[in-house]
């Protein structure tokens, strides 16, 4: 059922008059901004301009006080956190949140989503369709020769596209990533850049990145926030120009 309010848009994600207030402090203040199918949009912004709270606010963590925030057909300021999951949202955090002690296999099984509970995921059978999805994802994250690595023994940058290839896996529609290169040596930034260009045959990406030449290389659009709000917004080269950008980020 559509959730009355919510009309279907040409933008997979589209959020509109945004705005979350902590205490008075409007830390993401009326943002508007438009996603479309097979888009990598990044957000990029000085520390505290509200990025990660912006993704927050998608994925149902925090609750926006006014906006909407349309996803196809769907509501989400009206959804919790494991609705919009199941909607086709995955997010990944700043830090790898893998399973030390289980393979790379495992890891990825175990987000297989007809394993949702642990103790299900632990127990089903691994049938011929799980192995197989399991060793699509592995090769889209470098991780073919190591499915049966522990997690415990993967380098950073291994670790960070294991914890995507956990949410691969569960196809979301939109992936979203909070600064998925840092730590990572210039190959495996490289390699992530990649790895981006791969998934987003069958979905959106949206990324906050720090790294400029990340950036560039794989953006479709930017925006750049700022207190909360858009600075600017478009192309990499028209916001590496804007003088506003260059004042209160790139120039530093
Ligand atoms: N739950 C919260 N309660 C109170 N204030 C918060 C909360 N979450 C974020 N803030 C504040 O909102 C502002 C935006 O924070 P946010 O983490 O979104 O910034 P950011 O753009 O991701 O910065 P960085 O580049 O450093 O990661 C900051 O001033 C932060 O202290
Ligand atoms: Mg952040």
């Amino acid at each position: 059922m559509t959730p009355i309010g919510a009309q279907p848009t040409p933008f997979l994600l589209s959020v509109e008059g945004l705005t979350v207030s902590f205490d008075g402090f409007k830390a993401v203040n009326d943002l508007s901004f438009y996603v479309d199918e097979n888009e990598i949009r990044v957000i990029i912004g000085p520390n505290g301009a509200g990025k990660t709270t912006v993704l927050d606010l998608i994925c149902g963590k925090t609750k926006a006080t006014a906006g909407s925030i349309t996803f196809r057909d769907k509501e989400l300021t009206r959804m919790s956190e494991s609705q919009i999951v199941l909607a086709g949202v995955g997010r990944k955090f700043q830090t790898p949140s893998i399973y030390e002690d289980l393979t790379v296999f495992e890891n990825l099984e175990i987000s297989y989503p007809r394993g949702r509970s642990v103790w299900g995921a632990l127990t089903f059978k691994r049938d011929a369709a799980v192995r197989e999805r399991v060793a699509e994802v592995a090769e889209i994250i470098f991780l073919k020769d190591k499915l049966h690595e522990r997690g415990a023994f993967l380098s950073h940058g291994q670790k960070q596209w294991l914890e995507i290839g956990m949410l691969l896996i569960q196809e979301p529609d939109l992936l979203m990533l909070d600064e998925p290169v840092a730590g990572m040596s210039v190959s495996e930034r490289i390699k992530t850049a990649e790895l981006l260009r791969t998934i987003i045959k069958d979905r959106s990406v949206l990324v906050i990145e720090h790294d400029m030449k990340f950036v560039e290389d794989i953006a479709h659009k930017v925006t750049v926030l700022h207190q909360g709000r858009i600075l600017s917004e478009g192309s990499m080269e028209k916001v590496q120009s804007d003088p506003k950008v260059i004042e209160v980020y790139l120039g530093h």
